[in-house]
């Protein structure tokens, strides 16, 4: 194994201020499913960033692991592509060579006894060479049916633990497709694996903005007093995006945007903003809190489905200047599908804290354009002595987390028009990530899968957390699936989404996209 020269690069790079240089352990990360899609787009080039800014251990090996027959060097050519073409920066060559030095191949199926004898020589072999043992993480990019298939073969080859050595599971999503296959895949990864060895991964966890909600709740005297039924009128969460669903429609014709942004990124969202205050930024204080809020969400009665939640289906259209098909007509897609590529909900959070407070969460593809912001309106101001029609621009304050594309936070406030009336007007107090901090921050996966590495679950989802999740989203795909026959609301491809979701906001109207 060859040493990484983790000086390399770090004059340059601005990140490295960011960058928690804590020891990691070495490390050996095998990668189940490491000629997919997700390893080719993020994970190798994250591997590859954490490695450009210094962050990984001095010595790591990575053993890729997919079907195809491959040999090392082959497999490294490939992983050179990805980074070359994905990495968020440009790779530094000596920086890329030293680590697709440390990067091995082993080809097999996945429910091939013989693929879990191989890896387990293929590690031994590293370890003898460092002269103790790597800790291991097995990140399963895989499809999910693949998950109980690795875990048991990994147990029942002894895998699952190592002497004098930490060993980590990774798991994609999606964790099960309702709550009684998440119970089976949980149940099925914990038979090996104990809870505190298993990393759920969200992405948007790892997002810097959606961290810095954290930080703004809980870092600033301001916001906390506020934050409740008394001030807050109500939350809108959205995630919209202008994209369609591309080749995936074989994942997402079985998915939906309920399963595929709701179950997990949306709701961890509102669970980071509506949890009470951890006592610490530790793993199991921080995942108690989103558990408790989460539980605090009543599931909605099969009859009280259609006034909560609204499903709906892009149809052909314009986005950013270019025709769209419509859903139907995408390649892979049936013609009288029923999977909505956009949701929207209202959801209440019963404890004391958000009683009565709406909370509207709306998600689809093919919107007019991407945007994942956090709105919070505050109640009106219970009097306004401004009279006459200068009162006009008197408006509930709002405080807008915007998460992508543009990662900012700004508060509305009432401020007079310059000139001898007294007039008002919103204006927005901002703060951008960008002009603030002068640097980019790294991609998700570069945090997280850095956090897998020194054993830092805060970011991760727990098993009962997962379940908790299911048990908001269960109710509302059971309606869905029991309801053969009403149209499924069309809206046009670049669009603001349907006007029957109007229906969810009280009388409120959802924020310009
Ligand atoms: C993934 C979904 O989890 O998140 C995709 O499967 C979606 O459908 C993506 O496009 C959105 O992630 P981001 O980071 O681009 O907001």
């Amino acid at each position: 194994m060859v040493a990484l020269d983790v000086e390399a690069g770090l004059d340059s790079n601005p990140l490295v201020t960011g960058l928690e240089r804590q020891p990691v352990r070495s490390t050996a990360v095998v990668i189940f499913g490491a000629m997919g899609d997700l390893a080719s787009r993020k994970l190798l080039p994250g591997i590859y960033n954490l490695a450009h800014e210094g962050g990984l251990p001095e010595r790591i090996a990575l053993i890729g692991v997919s079907r195809s027959s491959m040999t090392d060097e082959e497999f490294r050519a490939s992983a050179r592509e990805s980074i070359d073409r994905f990495s968020r920066r440009r790779p530094d060559p000596d920086v890329l060579e030293g680590l697709l030095a440390n990067f091995s191949y082993v080809a097999g199926s996945f429910d091939d006894d013989g693929l879990y004898v191989r890896l387990r020589d293929a590690l031994g072999t590293l370890d003898t060479g460092l002269g103790t043992p790597l800790n291991r993480i097995f990140y399963l990019s895989t499809a999910p049916e693949f998950f109980p298939v690795i875990t048991g073969h990994l147990g029942a080859a002894g895998l699952n633990e190592t002497d004098e050595a930490d060993v980590r599971v990774v798991v994609e999503k999606p964790i099960g497709y309702d709550l009684a296959s998440a119970r089976a895949q949980n149940d099925a990864v914990l038979e090996y694996f104990d809870e505190s060895q298993v990393f759920r991964i969200d992405h948007y966890l790892g997002k810097e903005t959606v961290q810095n909600l954290m930080a703004l709740r809980f870092a600033n005297a301001l916001f906390e007093p506020v934050w409740n039924r008394n001030f807050i009128d109500n939350v809108q969460i959205t995630a919209a995006e202008d994209i369609g669903i591309g080749t995936r429609a074989g994942y997402y014709e079985g998915a939906g945007a309920l399963r595929d942004l709701v179950q997990n990124h949306m709701l961890q969202l509102l669970a980071l903003l509506a949890m009470e205050p951890p006592t610490a930024f530790e793993a199991n204080r921080l995942r108690d809190e989103k558990v408790k809020v989460l539980e605090a969400i009543a599931p909605p009665a099969p009859e009280e489905v259609a006034a909560m939640a609204v499903r709906a289906q892009y149809g052909e259209g314009i986005v950013a200047g270019a025709e769209s098909v419509g859903y139907r007509e995408e390649p892979g897609v049936a013609e009288d599908s029923r999977t909505e590529t956009y949701v929207a909900l209202r959801l209440f959070i019963n404890n004391w804290r958000w009683a009565g407070v709406p909370f509207y969460l709306r998600t689809g593809k093919r919107m007019a354009r991407k945007l994942t912001e956090i709105a919070v309106t505050l109640r009106p101001v219970p009097h306004i002595a401004f009279q006459g029609p200068d009162s006009d621009g008197v408006q509930p304050n709002q405080i807008i987390l915007t998460l992508q594309p543009d990662e900012a936070v700004s508060v509305s406030l009432g401020a007079k028009v310059p000139g001898t009336k007294m007039q008002i007007r919103p204006v927005n107090m901002e703060f951008h990530y960008g002009t603030s901090f002068l640097s980019e921050s790294p991609e998700a996966y570069e945090r997280l899968i850095l956090d897998v590495m020194r054993g830092d679950a805060t970011l991760f989802t727990r098993n009962d957390e997962v379940e908790a999740l299911w048990r908001i989203i269960d109710p509302i795909l059971a309606a869905w699936a029991q309801d053969t026959e009403t149209p499924i609301p069309e809206y046009p491809a670049g669009s603001a989404g349907p006007s029957e979701a109007d229906a969810l906001l009280d009388g409120r109207s959802w924020r310009r996209l």
